[in-house]
């Protein structure tokens, strides 16, 4: 009975300490400057050359809020969503880490402690670029109404390309490049990012400094 005892109380000690995220506080993302709507759009492009590098604290804040942060007191995004559902997970894959996006406090999650941006996407450059943002769809996120499994899927991906082009024109405006991106590695990154059922992958987009 004492060695049961014991057990639990070594159980108790130990779980909340595996449980316990890593949370990291942005800094605040600089909304001034950058340049003119009309120009960013005369020169988005899709790029290759990304340059291996990692943001700045600054820089990458600044980017996850383009890409999908919140603009409004009641919590709405950047970008529209049906039904307001926000429904897009962010995950952003840098040399050093995996991290999930939260956009109302503006924190990222550590997901995994690594280099996995060539699980983000595969081709040769989706290892260099200084951030890979992977979306994934959380279906658990809309509001319980009449619409069918494919149009809540299609919702996903009109999000998606929102967000996408967000960062398409962040890039732009800051002299980077920045890349759409469907060959992800499908196998991996589930179990990676640990989707849970109602969590599907989208698409994947490089973006950062060229060389
Ligand atoms: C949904 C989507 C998926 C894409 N997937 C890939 C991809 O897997 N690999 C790639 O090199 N480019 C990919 N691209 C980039 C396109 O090849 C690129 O946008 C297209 O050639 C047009 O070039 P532009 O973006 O410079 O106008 C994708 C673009 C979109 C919109």
């Amino acid at each position: 009975m004492k060695k049961f005892l014991l057990c639990l109380m070594l159980l108790a000690l130990c779980v909340p300490a595996f449980c316990e995220e890593e949370i990291i506080t942005l800094p605040a993302p600089d909304k001034t400057g950058g340049l003119p709507v009309m120009e960013a759009l005369a020169l988005r492009k899709s790029s290759r050359n990304f340059r291996d590098t990692e943001l700045a604290a600054d820089e990458l804040s600044a980017l996850l809020w383009a890409a999908g942060g919140v603009n409004r007191p009641d919590g709405k995004l950047v970008y529209p969503t049906a039904m307001n559902a926000r429904d897009l997970i962010i995950f952003a894959f840098t040399k050093s880490a995996v991290y999930r996006y939260n956009p109302e406090p503006h924190t990222l999650t550590v997901i995994e402690r690594g280099d996995y941006r060539s699980c983000a996407a595969v081709q040769d450059f989706g290892a260099k670029a200084a951030v890979n943002l992977v979306y994934v769809q959380d279906t658990s996120r809309w509001p319980k109404i009449d619409a069918t499994p494919e149009q809540v899927r299609q919702a996903g991906f009109a999000h998606t390309g929102f967000s996408m082009q967000n960062v398409y024109l962040y890039a732009v405006s800051q002299g980077w490049g920045a890349r759409a991106v469907m060959s992800m590695n499908y196998e991996k990154l589930p179990e990676l990012l640990k989707l849970t059922k109602t969590q599907a992958l989208i698409l994947a987009q490089c973006v950062g400094p060229l060389d």
